[in-house]
Order: structure tokens, then C-alpha cells, then sequence
């Protein structure tokens, strides 16, 4: 399967799944890393790997729509089974959601419905929660609201500091995305009616 990963940053998530792909632990290859930041450094983890690497700059165009509608475009050159938003960080247009219905996803650093948005990890320790983690689901118009494939949860220490919340997030993320991205790959999981399926249970 071919794997168009959105990023515009750091590209941790990115790498796992590179890693995954190489080990062959993931029946995929990645085909084209897309970035809307220039200095993300997951385009230059993408160049390392010999894998396109895109910088598509939202500031040059005006509306969100005309960026969408490239971006489409950039990504349907290379002809992608599936979509994987990895610390993408822009709101993505009715029409572009539509387009990659059921074969777009999403990681989010909250138990979702929890906190979706920005400052998850500071919002969850404001609000006193004893648990965090972080949520893989399939993307739809709403932000950060599609149907939930996969959590995984962290404890809250007291005094917790967000950077080192955050850290212990991560740990867990670059063990979920590839695991969810190899179901989505092997077929066993499927969006239908604004849910999630694996193996034909609903999740
Ligand atoms: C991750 O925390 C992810 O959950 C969020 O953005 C961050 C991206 O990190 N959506 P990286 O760029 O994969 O290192």
C-alpha cells in the first residue's frame, strides 16, 4: 500500500512509520512526505529516507480552499492508498475531507472527545486529570472528531510538567500510528456511517 504523510514538524510519528515500513513490520511504503513548513524536519527525515519530500507554502495562497484544492493535487500524483496527518497542523477544508473520506488519519495528544484543538497536555493538567493519552481516529470535517480507532493512556504525575507529559505521550503515539496504519493496510479497518470498524466490529 502507498502512504502520503502530512506533517509540519518534527516528524516523529513520520519516522516510526518510515522505521515500521523499512523493518517491513508495516505492508506499506511511504511515497511522498508533504510538509506546509519549509523548516519542518520531517521533510529533511523524508529526504534521509529517499522519499519525496514536499514543501507546499500556505502563505501563498489566499483562501484555505485554493490550498486544499494543490494540495489535492500534489497528493493524487502519487496515487496514495491512504492519507496519515502527522502533526499537521491546519485545519483541512469540507471538500478535501470529502475527497479522502474513510482513507484519511489522524493522530490526536488527548483522550478524545477530551481537549481537542491545541495545548492538550497543559489543558489535561489544568483540569486535574490523573490520565492523558493520545487518540488515532479517522479524520471528517469536524476537527479532531472523527471516530476513535485507537487510545492509549498515560498517567498524570502530580506537578507534572507539560514537555515531560508530552514526552511520555509520544512514547506511546510512535507505538500506536504504525500498529493502526498496518490494520488500515492489511484491510481490517473501514469507516462506515461516521464509525469505526476492526475486523467488522464497530470500535
Ligand atoms: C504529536 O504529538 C501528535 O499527536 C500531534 O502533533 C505531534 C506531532 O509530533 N498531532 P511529530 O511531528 O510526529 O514529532
Amino acid at each position: 500500500k502507498s502512504i502520503v504523510v502530512l506533517v509540519s514538524g518534527n516528524g516523529s510519528n513520520l519516522q516510526a512509520i518510515i522505521d515500521a515500513c523499512a523493518q517491513q513490520k508495516l505492508p506499506a511504503n511511504v511515497s511522498a512526505v508533504i510538509s506546509n513548513k519549509a523548516d519542518a524536519y520531517g521533510l529533511q527525515r523524508a529526504k534521509n529516507a529517499n522519499i519525496p519530500a514536499v514543501f507546499l507554502d500556505h502563505s501563498t495562497f489566499t483562501s484555505r480552499e485554493d490550498y486544499d484544492r494543490q494540495l489535492l493535487a500534489e497528493i493524487s500524483t502519487f496515487s496514495p492508498d491512504l492519507i496519515v496527518l502527522a502533526g499537521f497542523m491546519r485545519i483541512l477544508s469540507p471538500d478535501f475531507v470529502a475527497h479522502f473520506e474513510g482513507k484519511m488519519l489522524n493522530i490526536h495528544p488527548s483522550l478524545l472527545p477530551k481537549y481537542k484543538g491545541l495545548h492538550t497536555h497543559q489543558r489535561a493538567i489544568d483540569a486535574g486529570d490523573t490520565e492523558h493519552g493520545v487518540s488515532v481516529h479517522f479524520v471528517t470535517a469536524a476537527l479532531d472528531d472523527g471516530p476513535v480507532i485507537l487510545q492509549s493512556k498515560v498517567p498524570v504525575f502530580a506537578e507534572q510538567d507539560p514537555e515531560e507529559l508530552a514526552q511520555r505521550v509520544q512514547v506511546q503515539e510512535r507505538q500506536m500510528y504504525p500498529l493502526v496504519i498496518k490494520w488500515f493496510c492489511q484491510g481490517r479497518l473501514l469507516m462506515k456511517n461516521n464509525k469505526a470498524f476492526l475486523d467488522g466490529n464497530e470500535l
